[in-house]
């Protein structure tokens, strides 16, 4: 049997886990009420209107999650600057050359299948975490969009902030139809986020995905 000899790292720190969590609930809660929103089921129901009020509930619990997932989302922006080296900007940007050389062996062994290991990085790889700006930056469009329709249906600052979005993007059904089409970003990054943590929990087998659960990371000890 190898032999290995382990340490372990506190990699993810509490608000991590907890920004990633509730970001993947309020994502999930978003995206099955903006698809029930862009196209409503024909619901017949013999009773007065104002008891099968079914659709303005769908409206409300995507509202409700809009709010949760943008402060949500602010507090990770927040989060970036002050936490741990594992949860910082320059993660999500891997510009210097050993990461770039990283990011091509993650490359080989995601699509090739490659056996490049050990991976380098002991938090995101670098491929990842430039993913994860992306990601951040379909936030931010979405969250832009969002409150930009928002401000027609209500007086408070927030959305009252983003009603310029509108115009500036041709209008309200301009608008709608590119926020539902970054719906399908959101459902594709998902399915190709879950494949690859759990590919990488296998072949690096450090404990990736309980890492988002209790933080905590096994490297081999000759690692930094
Ligand atoms: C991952 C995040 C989100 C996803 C996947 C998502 C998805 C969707 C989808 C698919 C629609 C239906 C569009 C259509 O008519 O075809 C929609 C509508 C809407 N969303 Fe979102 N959304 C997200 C975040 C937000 C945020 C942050 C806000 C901010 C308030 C927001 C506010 C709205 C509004 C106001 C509508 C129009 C509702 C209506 O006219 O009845 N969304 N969303
Ligand atoms: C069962 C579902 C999920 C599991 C098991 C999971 C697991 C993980 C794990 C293990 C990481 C760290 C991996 C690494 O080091 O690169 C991670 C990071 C991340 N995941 Fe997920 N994830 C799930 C769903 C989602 C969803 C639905 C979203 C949003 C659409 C999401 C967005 C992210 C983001 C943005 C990060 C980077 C976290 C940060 O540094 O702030 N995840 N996920």
């Amino acid at each position: 049997m190898e032999q290995l000899s382990i340490r372990r790292v506190y990699v993810w720190q509490l608000p991590v886990r907890f920004y990633h969590w509730l970001n993947a609930l309020a994502v999930l809660a978003l995206a099955v009420t903006g698809y029930i929103i862009g196209k409503p089921l024909a619901l017949a129901i013999a009773s007065e209107a104002s008891y099968s009020y079914w659709f303005g509930t769908a409206r409300f619990i995507h509202f409700l999650a809009a709010f949760l997932f943008f402060f949500n989302f602010l507090f990770r922006i927040y989060w970036g600057f002050v936490g741990n080296v594992f949860a910082r900007w320059q993660n999500f940007l891997p510009f210097r050359k050993e990461q770039l050389r990283e990011a091509v062996d993650v490359l080989k062994v995601d699509i090739l299948q490659a056996t490049v290991t050990p991976l380098e990085s002991v938090g995101h790889n670098p491929l990842a975490g430039f993913t994860y700006f992306l990601t951040f930056l379909a936030f931010l469009f979405q969250s832009v969009t969002g409150f930009g329709m928002y401000a027609a249906m209500s007086d408070s600052w927030l959305p009252r902030m983003f009603a310029w979005i509108v115009p500036l993007m041709g209008g309200d059904f301009a608008v709608r139809q590119w926020h539902h089409m970054m719906m399908w970003f959101f459902i594709l990054f998902s399915i190709v986020h879950v494949y690859l943590v759990f590919y990488h929990d296998y072949v690096e087998g450090r404990g990736v995905i309980s890492s988002m659960a209790g933080g905590w990371k096994f490297v081999e000890k000759r690692q930094k």
